[in-house]
């Protein structure tokens, strides 16, 4: 439900705007969770699990490895960032169209630990790595997708982002790779084992596993 524009106008003057629109975004979000979650586990927990699940796995990694800091690849809406606001110290999200991206940072400019940067995140990736201190969760999501989304020059850039991820000296960062089921091998997207064998050979020692659509590699 919209807000009269005077209402607006007085909650952005009294400095409730935000807390009161975060709330509701928050409330609407619960709920719809609340019953995807429920069907999912009804159905008997079929691949893929609804975003719910994907968070709550965000969630324990950076509970789990301790980690600070979360760059997202594919802002989308900025659905997962806002849910998972107030988990990290310092937030990034990479997000190749311009319209998603113009839309996410009017809805979360009032959150100064979220920093949102357009481009393709195969390359912005590399610029911001290395300018982010302490243990850092990376969500590797951005990738073409149904809807409004953006197409690089590729479907996924999964493997250049791993890649360089994985070339950088051994760090104590967490790996999630999202939406597993896609890396068949086919519309430019590498398969499961060739991605277990590129960890394999950069990071030996380094845990590779796929639950609920997510692959997990730690540490890297
Ligand atoms: C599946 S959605 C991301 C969902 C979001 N992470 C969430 O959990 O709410 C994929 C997003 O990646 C973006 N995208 C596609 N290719 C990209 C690229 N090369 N670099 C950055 N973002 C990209 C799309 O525009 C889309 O917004």
């Amino acid at each position: 439900m919209r807000l009269p524009s005077s209402l607006v106008r007085l909650l952005r003057r009294l400095g409730w705007y935000h807390p009161l629109h975060d709330w509701r975004r928050d409330r609407r979000f619960r709920r719809r969770r609340a019953a995807e979650v429920a069907q999912w586990r009804r159905a008997g927990c079929p691949s893929p699990p609804p975003d719910a699940i994907k968070y709550d796995c965000i969630r324990h990694y950076a509970r789990t490895h301790g980690t600070p800091v979360l760059v997202e690849t594919g802002t989308w809406f900025g659905d997962a960032i806002f849910t998972l606001r107030g988990e990290f110290r310092a937030i990034h999200s990479i997000e190749l169209a311009p319209a998603l991206h113009a839309q996410a940072r009017e809805a979360l400019a009032h959150l100064p630990h979220i920093h949102l940067h357009l481009g393709d995140s195969a390359a912005e990736l590399t610029r911001l790595a290395p300018t982010l201190a302490g243990p850092t969760l990376y969500w590797l999501d951005g990738h073409w997708c149904d809807g409004p989304s953006a197409r690089g020059t590729k479907d996924t850039p999964i493997m250049e982002e791993l890649s360089f991820l994985l070339d950088r000296p051994v760090g104590q960062d967490v790996v999630l790779v999202d939406d597993a089921r896609f890396f068949t091998g086919e519309h430019g997207y590498p398969t499961v084992d060739a991605l277990r064998r590129l960890v394999a050979a950069k990071r030996p020692a380094a845990s590779f596993e796929l639950q609920d659509d997510i692959i997990r590699i730690v540490p890297v």
